[in-house]
């Protein structure tokens, strides 16, 4: 497949993908969005991949929706062809975790990109930030949304209205980042992540996604439920039996996803 707004590689199990508008900090638009969903659609489905990771560049994992773009919409436009909204839910649909790595902006789109991966791994460079109100607008992928639920209703109120950024050690602090790494260091950690999942039961890797996204949207109750009916499932996997084995025999397990 060839892309003109992304690059894409494999490393190992892992599947790499690296937005590429470097004139606009790529930022994003309805190609790029296409064009991500098939690249991670693609490698959820190659029984190669047990993991995926997103970055951008080192000045900017995305600076939003691409505002010259949007610039001249109308409502019709955008409410007719759901702008970017519609190609956004591609990656929450993608069952294998996906990881972003980002350096430097992550602002508006750009934010709520890296919030519908599993976690994100930031440099120290990072910053991030819901700046659509300064345009007359607000976020429209989820921003009002994850964030409250991510960080606090306060952290939400604070950025969304007063469109100011946040630094990678305040997103450390309200828990939107899972780890801070210095900047050469943070697409390796975040690749090394990755290689870490790939090499486990991909059955389990993805119940464990699925469980955990159950927090995120359900009741309490309803949620201790799906965990455990998934953890009862996973008696039935071969990779059970030999990661359990292979802990009594003290040895590595060898997963074969069954
Ligand atoms: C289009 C963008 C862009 C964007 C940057 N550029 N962000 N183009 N859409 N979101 C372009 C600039 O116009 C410029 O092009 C080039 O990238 C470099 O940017 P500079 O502004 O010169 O860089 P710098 O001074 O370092 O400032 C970086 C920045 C700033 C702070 C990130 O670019 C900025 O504020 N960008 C907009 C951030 C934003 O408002 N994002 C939210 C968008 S709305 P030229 O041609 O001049 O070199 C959104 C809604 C989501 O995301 C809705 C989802 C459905």
């Amino acid at each position: 497949m060839t892309y003109e707004t992304i690059l894409v590689e494999t490393q190992g199990k892992v599947g790499l993908i690296r937005l590429n508008r470097p004139q606009v900090l790529n930022a994003l638009n309805d190609q790029l969005m296409t064009e991500l969903g098939e690249a991670l659609v693609a490698f959820d489905a190659d029984d190669n991949i047990g993991a995926m990771v997103i970055t951008g560049s080192d000045k900017a994992f995305a600076a939003g929706a691409d505002i010259g773009a949007m610039a001249s919409f109308t409502y019709m436009d955008v409410y007719k062809s759901e702008y970017i909204t519609r190609n956004w839910e591609t990656i929450r649909n993608v069952r294998k975790p996906v990881i972003a790595a980002v350096r430097g902006f992550a602002l508006g789109g750009g934010c709520e990109l890296a919030m519908m991966t599993d976690f994100i791994i930031c440099a120290d460079t990072a910053k991030f930030g819901q700046p659509e109100i300064k345009l007359g607008i607000i976020p429209g992928a989820g921003g009002t949304q994850r964030l409250p639920r991510a960080i606090s209703k306060a952290k939400a109120m604070d950025l969304c209205l007063t469109g100011r950024l946040m630094d990678a050690a305040e997103a450390e602090r309200a828990g939107l980042v899972s780890r801070v790494v210095p900047a050469d260091r943070c697409l390796d950690e975040a690749l090394e992540a990755a290689t870490i999942i790939a090499a486990y039961s991909n059955p389990s890797v993805m119940m464990a996604k699925e469980s955990i996204n159950r927090a995120f949207e359900g009741s309490l109750s309803e949620g201790m439920l799906f965990e455990r009916r998934m953890f009862h499932s996973l008696f039935a996997t071969e990779d059970q039996k030999e990661g359990m084995a292979a802990f009594v025999e003290k040895r590595k397990p060898n997963f074969s996803n069954k």
